[in-house]
This record gives structure tokens, sequence and C-alpha cells, in this order.
């Protein structure tokens, strides 16, 4: 954030373009000991540029230190870049910037790519289980039904992901037979998902339907299981908890 809001302040006068980017680099020995002073390795590159007034080179040098602004008092702290240093160092990354007078500057954030702690967790707790069954994704938010598609198909489903409890519905009864599964959000306008799975299973009552909330909204498992809801799952949705509870929905 820092880093785009000075962006935009040096470019507050006579406008210009802030470009974001972010992509992965693999630093050799050479270039990584040479110019950044990094171990080699794979890195993320974080990439903000502008084209405002630039920085001056005899200040250059300062702009990471504590306090240290060329902003009238009560607009800037100086705080900014040398947070924004921090948590680069913090993370093992470093941080550097290119700039011209006049033309614009260039920040770029390189931060190490750790590949290890996953491929521990897969190992400690066996692959995430996939299919390839067909799924309805409800959630009013169209973010999460996209990522919830998005992880479904990953995991090898055929996913249908919609933003409309109403249509939703409408969509199971006129073609009851097209999904093998239905996961929909609790809260949502018009028709709240434990409204929405009670119809549904008056249409298929045997359809299995996973139930998610976020925290605190969750309905007492005793009364979702009476009504024959077969799972629920806590938002933020994790893709491993995902897999699971659709296995478990599915009966396996
Ligand atoms: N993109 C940029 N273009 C021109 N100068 C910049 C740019 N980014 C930083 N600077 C210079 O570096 C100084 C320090 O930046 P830093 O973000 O640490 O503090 P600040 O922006 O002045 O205050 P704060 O971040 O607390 O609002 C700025 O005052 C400015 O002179
Ligand atoms: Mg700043």
């Amino acid at each position: 954030m820092n880093l785009c809001t000075n962006a935009g302040q040096a470019m507050e006068e006579d406008g210009g373009v802030l470009t974001v980017e972010l992509g992965n680099v693999e630093l050799d020995e050479f270039s990584a000991s040479r110019y950044l002073d990094m171990d080699p390795g794979s890195y993320l590159r974080l990439t903000v540029s502008d084209t405002g007034h630039g920085i001056p080179p005899d200040i250059i040098a300062q702009i990471f230190d504590p306090y240290f602004t060329t902003k009238d008092i009560g607009e800037g702290t100086g705080l900014g870049l040398s947070v924004v240093h921090g948590i680069v160092k913090s993370h093992g990354g470093t941080i550097r910037v290119y700039s011209e007078p006049g033309k614009g500057s260039s920040f770029q954030v390189y931060l190490p790519v750790i590949e290890e702690a996953e491929k521990q967790e897969e190992e400690s707790e066996g692959p995430v289980p996939t299919g390839s069954e067909r799924i309805l994704f409800i959630d009013d938010e169209e973010t999460i039904a996209d990522i919830g598609r998005q992880m479904l198909e990953r995991l090898g489903y055929e996913v249908v992901a919609m933003t409309s409890s109403i249509e939703a519905l409408e969509l199971i009864k006129a073609q009851p037979e097209k999904f093998d599964l239905v996961i929909t959000d609790m809260t949502m306008p018009h028709m709240t998902g434990d409204k929405l799975a009670q119809e549904l299973m008056k249409i298929r009552p045997d359809i299995p339907i996973i139930l998610c909330s976020g925290h605190g909204k969750r309905i007492s498992e005793e009364k979702a299981r009476d009504m024959g809801i077969r799972a629920f799952i806590m938002k933020p949705i994790l893709k491993r908890a995902m897999a699971e509870t659709v296995r478990k929905a599915l009966g396996d």
C-alpha cells in the first residue's frame, strides 16, 4: 500500500501511470550476490513503478530511513518505506529502487519462494482427495463463488457456480438430476442457505448438501443434521477441508 501511495503522490500534479507487476525470478549465483546481496534461488518479484517526479540522486540513499520525508508536515510521517523495508527483510527478502528524476521510479521487492512447507503437510496428511462428480456451488459473493468453483475444478469436479439461491433452486427444479452435490453459503439475501437446503430436499430428498458459514453464523449441527444436511464447512474454505468434506458428503 505504501509503495502505491508513494507512487500516486509522486504523480499527483501531472498524472501518470502506476504499474504493479508480479513475477517469478530465478537468481543465479552471479546476479544474486552481485546485484542483490542475496542467496541464489527462486524469488517472487513485486514491482511497483510510476512515471512521477522521481527521486533526486542525493536523497535516494535516505528514503528507507525512518522519518525521512520530503512531504509537508502533516502529509507524510516518513515511516512508510522503513516499514516496507522491515516487512520485506523479516520475510528474508530484499528491496531495490531505481529512479530517474523527471521520469519516474520503480521499486522491486524480492521475496524468497518457499516450497517445503506445503510438501511437508501433504506428506504428513496424505494426498488431497479428488473426484469427478457434478457440483453446484452457491455463494452470493461473486469472488467467493469463483474461488469455490476454481478450487473444486482443480480437484477434478464438474462445477457450476451461482450467486443467487433463488436461481439455484430454479435450476434444480428444472433439472433435478443435474448435480451430485450442492455446496451452499449460509447467509444470503432472499433465501438463506438452510432454507435453500430444505427446498432442494423437497425436490431431491437424497441430494447431499454442504452448508458453508462464516465464524459465529453457524447453525447448530444438530439442527442441520435433523434437516438432512450432510456436512458443514467453515469459511474461509481451505483446499484440504473442502476436498475432504466433499468426499465425506458424497458418502466415501
Ligand atoms: N515513488 C516515489 N516517487 C518519488 N519519491 C518517492 C517515491 N517513493 C518514496 N519517495 C520519497 O521517499 C520519501 C520517503 O517515503 P516514505 O514512504 O518512507 O515516507 P512518506 O511517503 O514521505 O510518508 P508516509 O509513508 O508516512 O506517508 C518520500 O517522502 C519521497 O521523498
Ligand atoms: Mg509513503
